[in-house]
């Protein structure tokens, strides 16, 4: 676990330029249930809409929006995950392309000119608090009035999963990580006082460190950047209709959202 504002040793941005995480992600081409209710929410409407793809990795999105939509511009702010999707899809047609871009400074972007802006698999949580207010400004800028943004992100209320001791068939090892789950309690609770935090959860091999919030606090980040209609969907890709549930939602690691500009 690590503080917001504390420095990290190595950047996220470093460990997706790694070899081996880049790779992980050149294979994958399968949708999650929410991405599928999502795709199916604007399958009929993509043939008219400019769709941007954020933090696109090697391209698991790419392989079911681009075809669809009247232009996909997919970015990343590792070159080597744009080296990759530019490898897996060698020659696009006009309508597709892959630029390096970070999400916090989209200049080459004019505003108001995306119909659907998606940055999947929970991207948006590599960065600190300030650059998540600042990118959900910038998604903001380049969508068009009316246009729609889908992301997902980590959920801060379900933080139990992640320290919960796994038992495991070494009776020492098992001692061991429950009394450490004793030691952190205090700080697990503390965190989950928060409204978002910064935690080291493990992800490629503890490398990195993500960013996790409450959905009542994300829905008020996304209304103070100019959104509005925020929907919420679990993991099964149903949506959480009843919004005063939200508070309550311990079960999931995360969530996906779909609102808009
Ligand atoms: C968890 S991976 C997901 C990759 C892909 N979207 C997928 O679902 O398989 C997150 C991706 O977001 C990219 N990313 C993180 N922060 C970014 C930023 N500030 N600007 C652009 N891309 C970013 C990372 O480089 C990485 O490729």
């Amino acid at each position: 676990m690590v503080n917001d504002k504390r420095e990290q040793t190595i950047s996220n941005k470093e460990v997706y330029e790694a070899e081996d995480v880049v790779s992980s992600y050149t294979t994958e081409s399968s949708l999650s249930e929410p991405e599928k209710t999502v795709l199916n929410i604007f399958k009929d409407r993509l043939k008219n809409m400019r769709m941007l793809d954020i933090g696109i990795g090697g391209g698991r999105t790419t392989c079911n929006f681009a075809h669809i939509a009247k232009e996909y511009v997919g970015i990343d702010y590792s070159g080597n995950m744009i080296n990759a999707c530019k490898k897996r899809f060698p020659t696009p047609p006009e309508s597709i392309s892959f630029r390096v871009c970070d999400v916090r400074s989209m200049r080459i972007f004019e505003d108001n000119y995306f119909d659907f802006v998606l940055f999947s698999y929970n991207g948006i949580d590599v960065i600190s608090h300030m650059d998540r207010l600042k990118a959900l400004q910038e998604i903001e800028r380049v969508c068009r009035i009316g246009g729609y943004f889908c992301f997902s992100s980590h959920n801060l209320q379900g933080i139990d999963q992640l320290f919960t001791p796994q038992l495991s068939a070494n009776p020492i090892r098992t001692l061991k990580k429950i009394a450490k789950y004793f030691l952190l309690r205090p700080t697990i609770k503390k965190l989950k006082q928060s409204r978002y935090a910064m935690i080291r959860d493990g992800a490629h091999n503890h490398r990195l460190v993500h960013y996790y919030i409450k959905p009542k606090e994300q829905i008020e980040q996304l209304s103070s950047a100019g959104f509005r209609n925020v929907r919420v969907y679990s993991l099964d890709g149903k949506e959480i209709e009843d919004k005063s549930r939200l508070g309550t939602i311990t079960d999931t690691l995360w969530l996906y959202y779909l609102c808009e500009a």
